[in-house]
């Protein structure tokens, strides 16, 4: 395993620490995460750990299925106890960008019925500010050049359309992905995030704001647990 590999699997199954018998997860989508994943299906059949979990994606449902984890969808749940999820940057107020997978829709719909969220990363996702990682935007298939447009001239941002005009790549959702280069500049997620969803063509953007309560992050001396102060968990 390589050291990297070696670090989200560290972060992925210390975020288990959170997970109680009798709860309803999250269960999100990615590397980092499907460590978490695997480490929930052990503590079902080794430890006879009692929970239920949406998944976010259907990589995440496949994995988690062939786990013998139980599966909900998200509307079946209503309500989670409690989301875990990689990202692809945080900053110092733990708002973050997400979709690196394509799965952001289901992941912000996870998020946003769950009581708290936890994310695992390794220490490259730590930033200062926000947009080093081109964000995702889930876009309408057929509106997604005007959309690219409309950003352009609303804040100056170049994107490109995931896996290129010839063979787009197709979202769990049915949409496409623009990945937009703010580059680090986005010092007001909240913000920009209001100013993109209301743009006609955008079904979700990949900023995650005022959702993320602690951050399990691995570094190469061992791992942390950092708790948002304003955030859910006690
Ligand atoms: C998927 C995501 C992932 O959580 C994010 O891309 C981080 O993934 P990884 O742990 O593989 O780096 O947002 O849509």
């Amino acid at each position: 395993m390589s050291d990297v590999e070696g670090l989200k699997r560290e972060a992925g199954i210390t975020a288990c620490s959170f997970v109680r018998s009798g709860m309803k997860l999250g269960l999100g989508t990615g590397s980092t995460v499907k460590y978490t994943i695997i480490e929930i299906g052990r503590m079902i059949s080794e430890e006879g750990m009692d929970v239920v979990g949406v998944p976010t994606s259907e990589s995440t449902r496949e994995l988690a299925e062939s786990l013998g984890i139980p599966l909900m969808s998200i509307s079946e749940a209503e309500s989670l106890d409690l989301t875990i999820d990689g990202a692809d940057e945080f900053d110092p107020n733990f708002s973050l960008i997400k979709g690196g997978g394509g799965a952001l829709t289901r992941e912000k719909e996870v998020a946003l019925i769950s009581d708290s969220m936890i994310v695992v990363a390794d220490d490259r996702k730590k930033v200062p500010v926000l947009g080093k990682f081109d964000l995702p935007i889930e876009v309408d298939q057929e509106l997604w050049s005007e959309v690219s447009e409309a950003i352009r001239l609303s804040s100056g941002v170049e994107s490109t359309l995931r896996g290129g005009g010839e063979s787009p790549y197709v979202t769990d959702n049915g949409g496409f992905i623009l990945d937009c280069k703010f580059g680090p500049t986005i010092v007001d997620p909240a913000n920009l995030e209001a100013q993109i969803l209301s743009i006609g063509g955008v079904v979700q953007v990949g900023l995650f704001v005022d959702l993320c309560d602690a951050v399990v992050m691995s570094t190469e001396s061992g791992v942390e647990v950092i708790i948002n102060p304003v955030g859910r968990l006690p």
